[in-house]
């Protein structure tokens, strides 16, 4: 397993840029401020700032009630969650089963919904809710549904994580309104950090996404709304650079691994008061990537 802190395997999981964003809070003098994600889903990059100290609170949000039940449950019940991981049974009528409580997910019961969102994130391809599961129902390919499933190293992520919990906010809102009502009460020393569906073909990744007028809306009210420091990533493509026409942004190479390994680029744009860390670092975190083998 990695060595990344969130027990969650995000198609599009942002982890592994962690010290990128770390660099933008050092630039911007923001080192130990509160750090948000409106569209949170594995929350990535909080996890890893928060746990190794470089911010003080973490503020999350997600629509996906999936998403917002297995951090809430984690966060209240982490001995019930840790004992979950340890006993679930990992074969295909138990994976059948938790398919079912999160297909009827707006009814089920927080805790079932939040543990089902968690098996189904670790047991299918590339962590795709309304994916496959790894090896296939006949549990015949390379891998198994169990390749993602370290318990033991799942259980110190969930611990780790629980005993922050006076520091992680979270929210099942939608982001917009997120954005116009939580994020203005926070402190001035605070990043926004943005990474909502991908423009294309985010209806395979996520239950919850965007239609393209919905990313021009959201652009609208970020830029529109947000004073503090904010940064936004994508998928780098025409439409979301007309978006954000004016802005600070740069573009880079990385290999994503949602079903089979490809190559794309990621587009990061900034607030206007942000200050972005030169080329030279951006290029080792494009160095960084490429190792990591995303
Ligand atoms: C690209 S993923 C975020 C991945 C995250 N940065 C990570 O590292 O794991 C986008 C997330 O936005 C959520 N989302 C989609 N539409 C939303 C909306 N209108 N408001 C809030 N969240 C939304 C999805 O449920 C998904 O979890």
């Amino acid at each position: 397993m990695s060595q990344y802190k969130t027990p969650l395997r995000y198609p599009g999981g942002k982890q592994r840029l962690w010290q990128f964003i770390h660099e933008i809070l050092t630039a911007n003098d923001l080192v130990a401020a509160d750090y948000v994600e409106p569209f949170a889903g594995g929350a990535g990059v909080a996890m890893e700032l928060l746990l190794r100290g470089r911010v003080r609170r973490v503020h999350l949000n997600d629509s996906c009630v999936g998403v917002y039940a297995f951090w809430h449950s984690l966060l209240n019940e982490p001995e019930r969650f840790c004992r979950a991981v340890s006993r679930a049974s990992l074969n295909i009528e138990t994976w059948r089963h938790q398919q079912e409580i999160f297909r009827n997910r707006v009814s089920a019961d927080r805790f079932d919904l939040g543990f089902a969102m968690f098996y189904l994130n670790r047991c299918n391809r590339s962590g795709i809710l309304n994916g496959g599961v790894i090896g296939g129902l006949d549990q015949t390919g390379e891998w198994k549904m169990d390749a993602r499933f370290a318990r033991n190293e799942l259980i110190s992520r969930i611990e780790a994580i629980a005993a922050r919990k006076s520091d992680i906010k979270i929210r099942n809102w939608d982001a917009e309104r997120f954005i116009t009502q939580y994020v203005p009460r926070l402190p001035e020393k605070t990043l926004v950090y943005c990474d909502p569906p991908y423009f294309r073909k985010a209806d395979r990744l996520y239950p919850n996404h965007y239609k393209p007028e919905d990313h021009q809306r959201i652009a609208e009210i970020i830029q529109g709304n947000i004073e503090h420091h904010w940064i936004v990533s994508y998928d780098s493509c025409i439409e979301i650079q007309a978006f954000y026409e004016g802005r600070t942004s740069f573009e880079y190479l990385l290999q994503y691994n949602a079903a089979k390994a490809y190559k794309g680029a990621e587009l990061f744009i900034f607030s206007d008061q942000t200050r972005v860390p030169s080329r030279s670092s951006l290029r080792t975190i494009d160095t960084a990537l490429v190792a990591s083998g995303f």
